[in-house]
């Protein structure tokens, strides 16, 4: 029987984190449980956005700061309302690897926009759509991004090339909102096996759709 039970599931972390895998992995496993999920990615998750993904991964794109990020709010914008606000009103689970948080760490602590500002715009941009359960996978950050750019082969898309004090800044974004966002945050080690960190996610998550 298809249980219907509407959860919005974010995945975040640092580069070579591992979301993208358990991402898939944990969709597998809702649907195993019997639940219709809806698994996406920001950015580029809808077919008109894929364009917008490869402007903001490609390193020849000599992207202005505040252009990169109205282009991960348009691609937001977009995304909710086409994707994940149809998939949660038809009793979805939706799984979406990186969202809002990756705005504020990525943008905000890396960049250095202004953190409030871009609460203010991820809100507009997502029609007030927060996650309801957020997966911070932490890893070890230079571990993670040197798989990164190997798996990449080279110095990688345009984030992956950024220096290192870029990505610690990064890191210490997410574990920042972790700490401002408990009540939805949740810590993974991702410095374990695949499937270690997978039956930690699953069990996470099965949870709150108990
Ligand atoms: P992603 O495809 O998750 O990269 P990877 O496969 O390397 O994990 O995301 C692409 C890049 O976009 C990633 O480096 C993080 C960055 N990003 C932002 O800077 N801001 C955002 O709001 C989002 C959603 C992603």
């Amino acid at each position: 029987m298809l249980r219907v039970v509407r959860l919005f599931v974010t995945l975040e972390g640092t580069e070579g984190c591992g979301k993208t895998t358990q991402s898939k992995l944990l969709a597998k496993r809702l649907r195993e449980a019997g639940h219709q999920v809806v698994a996406t990615r920001e950015p580029g998750g809808t077919p008109l956005t894929v364009e917008i993904r490869r402007l903001l991964a490609d390193p020849e794109s000599k992207l202005d700061p505040r252009a990169e990020l109205l282009l991960f709010l348009a691609d937001r914008a977009q995304h909710v309302a086409t994707v994940i606000k149809p998939a949660l009103a038809s009793g979805a689970v939706v799984v979406c690897d990186r969202y809002s948080d990756s705005t504020l760490a990525y943008q905000g602590y890396g960049r250095g926009h202004d953190l409030e500002m871009l609460e203010t715009w991820n809100a507009w941009a997502s029609r007030e759509l927060a996650p309801d359960l957020t997966l911070w996978l932490d890893v070890d950050m230079e571990a993670g991004l040197s798989r990164a750019q190997k798996l990449s082969g080279g110095p990688g898309d345009r984030f992956e090339a950024e220096p290192l004090a870029f990505h610690r800044r990064i890191h210490d974004g997410f574990a920042r909102l972790a700490a401002r966002n408990k009540e939805r945050f949740v810590r993974i080690d991702a410095n374990r096996a695949i499937e270690e960190i997978a039956a930690d996610i699953a069990k996470t998550v099965l949870a709150r759709l108990a």
